[in-house]
């Protein structure tokens, strides 16, 4: 059985209680590896290893040049092991190997975008009195502390890091318990191979409710980046709001695409293989809602359905399509939310169960019949369930789509453009997708509106959140 360890001030150390977590692989249920289980003395070894190297000013103080080329390395050794790490991401959690190699790629591409940002972090003189010289530079928090979700852990990692690190901050990562492996090994080998000054980057894993609580109570910590779901979502800003520091929270959502009568349905069939039956469902901006109009309803249902059936269920390392929740607690989780679909009165067009066989597989599910009040339209399933909304007018379509408390993203699918932007104008989400969805990149700025948090990751808007501004007076 293979051990994983934490890295902490650039070295790769046992938990202090030598107590570990075992990972399995949610496809067979089998354990692949052993990860160094972080307690509070653990984590306290972490921050004392970040905190003496953020008051070092090390980063602060490199040259920007530098900077920027330390993190051009960063991405150059990551692209390196996409392929090796990939391997061990794609077991650990389930998705297809594509996407998991890509996680690798996808977290270059942050140190690559933020490292070409790194040198260009300027603040403003600002005229005051005759005789003044009054100016802003912008400084990192200090430690900043990560808690990062199991659907993208290495994607999500790179890209709250690749942004603390740019802007100087030292950070601390908690990884999610289910799936720490390929970042505890392929990723802080990457760190240390690129040559980041000990202490810049610590990857740590525990539970959350043990380690993932004490790092984001801790009074060392100065900033705290979240991605997950509503409840914990709510416990770190509690933290937060403890010692009165600042967070960046995603709290996931229940993303409605509007399906107007002239849409292009093998569009919307395409478009939902990736955004609801990809990876499981388990996406924070899935589309989980399809809000359909009455004309085109019957014919949408019979094209999703062919392609619930259509998908080659199997491990991500076997090309399965429709690939494993992530553990036997999810699996029961998404059962339940389905079987309340049924009670309520929805119907399971396809779909509906778990598949039987070893693994925490469900089956590709659409429901048609769903009414706003039921728990199925409102509450994020994070699994392969679609629920499909009927509406006669646009207005309600929207109406509809608006009626959730979450408000991460949405999509519309018409050939109408003026339709397209008056919708995209009236919807409640951080992001609207047209005739797609998941459209944008590492560079457009992404978040939540309402319960699905507050803040933006990815783009420029992004660093913001790692900075805080300090003005400087000089009375001649
Ligand atoms: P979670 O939100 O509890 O876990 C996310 C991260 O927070 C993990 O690293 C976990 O260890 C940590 N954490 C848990 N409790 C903590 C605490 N008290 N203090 C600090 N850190 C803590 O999510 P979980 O339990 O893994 O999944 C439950 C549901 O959350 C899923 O079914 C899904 O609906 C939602 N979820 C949404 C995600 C998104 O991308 N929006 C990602 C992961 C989960
Ligand atoms: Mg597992």
């Amino acid at each position: 059985m293979k051990k994983y360890q934490s890295y902490i001030g650039g070295k790769w150390i046992d938990s202090l209680s030598k107590e570990t977590i075992p990972v399995d692989d949610p496809a067979t249920g089998k354990i692949l590896g052993e990860m160094a289980c972080a307690k509070k003395e653990d984590v306290d070894l972490a921050i004392e290893a970040a905190s003496k190297a953020f008051k070092s000013r090390i980063l602060v103080d490199m040259h920007p040049l530098e900077r920027v080329k330390l993190m051009r390395k960063i991405a150059e050794e990551l692209r390196k092991v996409s392929k090796e790490a990939g391997k061990l991401l794609c077991y650990e959690n389930g998705k297809p190997l594509a996407g998991a190699e890509y996680e690798f790629v996808d977290a270059a591409n942050y140190f690559d975008y933020y490292g070409g940002l790194t040198d260009k972090l300027e603040g403003k003189t600002i005229p005051v009195n005759k005789g003044v010289i009054d100016y802003t530079v912008l400084e990192p928090y200090g430690v900043s502390a990560h808690i990062i979700p199991w659907n993208y852990p290495i994607s999500m990692l790179g890209r709250s890091l690749a942004c603390s690190f740019a802007t100087g901050n030292s950070t601390i990562v908690k990884t999610p318990e289910q799936t720490p492996l390929a970042a505890a090994s392929f990723f802080a080998q990457a760190l240390e191979k690129a040559g980041i000054p000990k202490g810049t980057i610590n990857i740590i894993c525990g539970y959350g409710d043990e380690a993932g609580s004490y790092l984001t109570h801790h009074k060392d910590v100065a900033q705290i980046t979240f991605t997950g779901s509503v409840p914990t979502g709510k416990k770190i800003l509690h933290a937060a709001a403890e010692r009165a520091i600042p967070t960046v929270i995603e709290l996931g959502g229940k993303s409605a695409a509007i399906v107007y009568p002239d849409a292009d349905l093998d569009k919307v069939v395409e478009t939902a293989k990736g955004a609801i039956f990809g990876h499981a469902g388990q996406i924070c901006s899935a589309m989980s809602r399809a809000v359909v109009h009455k004309s085109v309803k019957n014919e949408l249902l019979e094209k999703l359905s062919k392609l619930s059936k259509s998908l080659k269920v199997g491990a991500g390392y076997e090309g399965g399509e429709l690939t494993p929740v992530i553990s036997e607690k999810q699996l029961q989780k998404v059962e339940n939310y389905s079987r309340s679909g049924t009670q309520a009165g929805a119907e399971a067009i396809t779909g509906g169960k778990r598949v039987d066989r070893p693994g925490y597989f469900f089956e590709a599910t659409v429901f048609d019949k769903v009414k706003q009040d039921m728990t199925i339209a409102n509450e994020e399933i994070f699994g392969p369930v679609l629920s499909v909304i009927e509406y006669q007018d646009p207005e309600e379509a929207i109406k509809i789509a608006n009626d959730s408390d979450y408000g991460l993203a949405a999509g519309v699918f018409t050939k109408n453009l003026n339709q397209a932007t008056e919708a995209s104008n009236k919807l409640e989400v951080g992001q609207v997708y047209v005739n797609s969805w998941f459209t944008g990149s590492i560079a457009t700025p992404f978040g939540g509106y309402k319960r699905s948090g507050f803040s933006r990751e990815k783009g420029q808007e992004a660093l913001k959140s790692y900075l805080q501004v300090k003005n400087i007076g000089i009375q001649l």
